[in-house]
């Protein structure tokens, strides 16, 4: 197709202002799906996406759209997460794309992530088509919003699309701004193949497929193609679009996003990010690659039963086949076993894996609680990455410990700028700025440490600011802190899985509300089972779980065999996500106990 015709674009936003479904009423408005096989959020392919409603990968499409002017484009739409967690998805897709269409809220206006979006969009060049999404809603409030895209992100909004997902309205408008404003692909489909794979599956049918952004020349089937960076060699297999069903075309050229299959097994060696050329008289120079994935925080997973070790090893590779921010080493813990400890982007990222590791291979694992990587600096000048606390080496060969922050942006309205204040000092945040972007939206920056933000610190914003508060963060360094292990005792033992690293002025509340949340989770044995919290040997809190024997089946007066053993498989279900540690039974939430201290 005449590049003239195309256009590529991603649709970005803050979670929750639209993107889905502006993208189903444009497959809609096109005749891509017809109406009657329209689901909601189509591009949500994925059932925890659907469920949550919320989209964890990224999604292309293909639509033609006749536009008024007479002429037929082809329309390459791009569909991204909006949770931060997946920021990394949309610097993968906003490459691929030479204009972006900013969704915004018109009852929220602007938030954290708009932000943090639209200056992704902005670095990368793009042309930033403001949308003001739901004016169906009678709280709808475009002025507002107008002033605030101006104001805080110096995007003119003066032609903001006012549209909504919901009925339709502003889409036509939407698309001709689409075909109007954002230039076409520049490239040469006469030049040596240069295309950018931009995300990457694994079909259990036809291998690695991966989606592609064609830079310069073009690529057939039975075409010998290679990987710039691992020099993997590819003879094509199929390309075509996304339609969004696969549908095989004769070529892809210059400017065209599409997939392509291409009969590898590993989807290791098809990295996110490199270049594709031809095997002879190829291209000299790959594409400027883009920011990697770097998991945030880490956390222990062990099989409830030991027979399940292989099978998660197993289940860990096949997910991260379509998630290179995925990654894992072996753990063992004296409590829980063998294991893994994992590596995420967010707290988000990992309730998804773990949900999808049970759902989708029917494991039963226990999570332990989330720590981040701790950089510690050894008397004998060493330096170790510490993902895990029970690695943490005696404090006699520390010299001293690091801990990475994050430059987190927090928007309020102003109300609520005190509320703000005392939860992140609370959460050792030091203020950076702070800056109006309207009567009705402050702009705070902060710096806090990430195992602080990784605590309960976004329901506690959510519930202080009455839900207004959206945060966006990125890494910004690592700093010294006193920082110390704390270990829980169970009957007099230290739990490896349960101990955790805290900044020393905390060591003792966090140590006692533990203490007693532990009481409260961790279910009456036949014996008593003291918690203990010490740091370094010293006592700093203490409960005790009194002992008793729980008879579900005294109430049955010894009669009705069928309810006896209803009961008892009951029973027998809540104890599935127990884990015997010596001889006391732990149930899952006693891990991520720690998360909720404050
Ligand atoms: P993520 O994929 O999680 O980032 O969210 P998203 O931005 O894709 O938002 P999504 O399309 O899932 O919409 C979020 C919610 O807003 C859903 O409940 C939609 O039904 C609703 N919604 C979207 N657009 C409109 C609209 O124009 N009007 C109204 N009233 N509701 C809308």
């Amino acid at each position: 197709m005449n590049p003239e015709y195309i256009r590529n674009f991603s649709i970005i936003a803050h979670i929750d202002h639209g993107k889905s479904t502006i993208s189903d009423r444009i497959l809609e408005l096109t005749g891509t799906v017809a109406k009657r096989d329209m689901t909601n959020q189509l591009l949500d392919s994925m059932d925890i996406e659907r469920e949550r409603g919320i989209t964890i990968k990224s999604q292309a499409v293909r639509v033609m759209y006749d536009a008024d002017d007479g002429n037929t484009y082809q329309l390459n739409l791009i569909d991204t997460p909006g949770h931060v967690d997946f920021t990394y998805e949309v610097s993968r897709s906003l490459a691929a794309c030479e204009g972006a269409v900013l969704v915004v809220d018109a009852t929220q206006g602007v938030e954290a992530q708009t932000v943090a979006n639209a200056m992704m969009a902005m670095n990368a060049d793009l042309e930033i088509v403001p949308l003001i999404n739901k004016i169906d809603l009678p709280s709808a409030e475009p002025e507002r919003v107008k002033t605030e895209i101006e104001d805080g992100l110096a995007i003119l909004a003066d032609d903001a699309i006012l549209a909504s997902g919901k009925t339709g309205e502003g889409i036509h408008g939407l698309l001709e701004a689409v075909v109007g404003l954002i230039p076409p692909p520049e490239g040469d489909s006469e030049a040596p193949l240069r295309a950018l794979i931009f995300d990457s599956y694994f079909d259990a049918y036809r291998g690695v497929v991966a989606l592609i952004r064609v830079v310069d020349g073009r690529i057939k089937k039975g075409d010998q193609v290679r990987l710039m960076a691992n020099d993997a060699q590819i003879l094509v297999e199929e390309v075509g679009a996304r339609r969004p069903a696969e549908v095989a075309m004769p070529e892809l050229v210059a400017g065209e996003v599409g997939y392509l299959v291409t009969g590898l097994k590993d989807v290791s060696q098809v990295r996110v990010g490199d270049t594709l050329t031809s095997q002879v008289n190829g291209a000299k120079e790959p594409l400027p690659g883009y920011r990697e994935a770097k998991p945030m925080v880490y956390t222990g997973l062990f099989p409830i039963d030991s027979d399940q070790y292989e099978p998660l090893k197993e289940a860990l590779e096949k997910l991260a086949l379509n998630d290179p921010a995925l990654v894992w080493e072996p753990e063992t813990s004296h409590a829980l076993g063998f294991g893994f400890r994992v590596g995420f982007l967010g707290l988000l990222h990992m309730e998804v894996i773990k949900e999808r590791l049970e759902r989708e291979f029917n494991l039963d694992l226990i999570a332990t609680a989330p720590s981040v990587e701790y950089h510690v600096y050894m008397t004998n000048k060493e330096m170790l990455s510490l993902h895990s606390p029970q690695d943490l080496p005696d404090p006699s060969e520390i010299e001293h410990i690091e801990e990475p922050y994050l430059r987190a942006t927090i928007m309020v309205p102003p109300d609520y700028v005190g509320a703000v204040m005392t939860l992140a000092t609370e959460h050792r945040g030091t203020f950076k700025t702070m800056n109006y972007l309207s009567t009705t939206t402050v702009e705070m920056i902060w710096e806090i440490p990430s195992s602080e933000l990784i605590m309960d610190f976004f329901d506690q914003l959510k519930s202080r600011t009455k839900g207004y508060a959206s945060l966006d963060y990125e890494f910004s360094g690592y700093k010294e802190g006193a920082l110390q292990k704390l270990d829980i005792l169970l009957s007099g033992k230290p739990i490896d899985a349960l101990s955790f690293i805290v900044h020393k002025d905390k060591a003792y509340d966090r140590g006692r509300v533990l203490c007693e949340k532990l009481k409260e989770i961790i279910p009456r044995q036949l014996f008593e089972v003291p918690i203990q919290a010490a740091v370094g040997g010293r006592v700093l809190a203490r409960q005790t779980v009194r002992a008793k024997r729980k008879d579900v089946l005294a109430k049955c007066y010894g009669g009705d065999i069928s309810r006896k053993r209803k009961l008892l498989e009951k029973q027998k279900q809540g104890k599935k996500r127990m884990k015997a540690i010596g001889n006391v039974e732990v149930p899952q939430e006693a891990f991520m106990a720690i998360l909720k201290v404050d």
